[in-house]
């Protein structure tokens, strides 16, 4: 597994790899992560990685300065995961001064996490259409668990007419139904099992549409419930179209993007489901 952390080095191994998978990480990994890489191993000739916790995705207020890193230790699971390539560049290499570009995408970033971290999904689009023109892949790996952020991506791949398919993973969970997190190492045992309202949320409001409930605000309702017990507050609870991301009253043919985001002292759970 050969480590970069210049665009150069990048550039100089890319013809090696005839396709090319990437999946762009924060680090801290864990098996979410790692199911991205094996995605992509199975269906590319080579699969890199990049680890690059991007300060421009963070709000002021956000774990920018807290958010957890193990370099050693991903570059080990990396290797181990079969990957070929990994790029983990310094901050200054990616913003050199002078830098001064953002990659505003409308519409789609205005709800859900939009309307609670302003500014990150320029963030994200700008991270990303750097990574894409650095490394060239053929094929680019993300999480369901960020249903926003593939929503995101989709569109600005669409947008600017960028020369990568994008293939998205189911969730990863932990055996009790908790969606894998890097910021899951934030939780306080006691926190920990209050992270389990966002699933049993999730899953009742799965249960009464199976059951044939079609009123996006009783759904709602149902998501609620799991949330107070715990006494927290959720940022949002949402049903929404899995397309184009507005909220619904009613779910029809297209079935709908069910998410929520949770606040458990200082840190932020997210998980959705799509229906059906
Ligand atoms: P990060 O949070 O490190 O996540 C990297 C990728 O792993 C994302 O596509 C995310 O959706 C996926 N992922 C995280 N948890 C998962 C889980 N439990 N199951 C399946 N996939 C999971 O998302 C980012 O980094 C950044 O925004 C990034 C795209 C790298 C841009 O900076």
């Amino acid at each position: 597994m050969q480590v970069c952390a210049t665009v150069a080095e990048v550039r100089a191994a890319r013809p090696n790899f005839a396709t090319l998978g990437l999946v762009p990480t924060m680090g801290f990994l864990h098996e979410g992560h790692l199911s991205l890489v094996r995605a992509s191993r199975a269906a590319n000739a080579a699969t890199a990685a990049t680890l690059f916790v991007n300060p421009t995705q963070f709000g002021p207020n956000d774990d920018f300065g807290r958010y957890p890193r193990a370099r050693e230790r991903d570059l080990d699971l990396l290797s181990a995961a079969g990957c070929d390539l990994v790029f983990a560049p310094e901050v200054e290499t990616m913003y050199p001064s002078g830098f001064e570009t953002r990659i505003e995408i409308g519409g789609v970033t205005e709800g859900l996490e939009g309307s609670v971290r302003p500014g990150h999904f320029a963030g994200v689009a700008t991270v990303v259409a750097k990574l894409f023109n650095i490394v060239q892949p053929t094929r680019a790996y993300f999480g369901q668990k960020d249903a926003q952020q593939v929503t995101v991506i989709r569109k600005l791949v669409r947008d600017l007419d960028m020369p990568v398919e994008v293939v998205v993973q189911p969730t990863v969970r932990e055996a009790d139904g908790l969606a894998m997190s890097s910021r899951n190492t934030y939780l306080t045992p006691e926190q920990r099992r209050d992270g389990l309202a966002l699933w049993r949320a999730l899953s009742s409001a799965r249960a009464l549409y199976e059951g044939g409930e079609r009123s996006a605000d009783r759904l709602r309702a149902a998501m609620a419930q799991p949330v107070a017990a715990i006494g927290a507050t959720a940022d949002y609870i949402s049903i929404a179209h899995p397309l184009t991301l507005r909220e619904l009253d009613v779910i029809g043919e297209d079935g709908a993007l069910l998410s929520l985001a949770v606040r458990l002292g200082t840190t932020r759970l997210l998980d959705n489901i799509l229906l059906p």
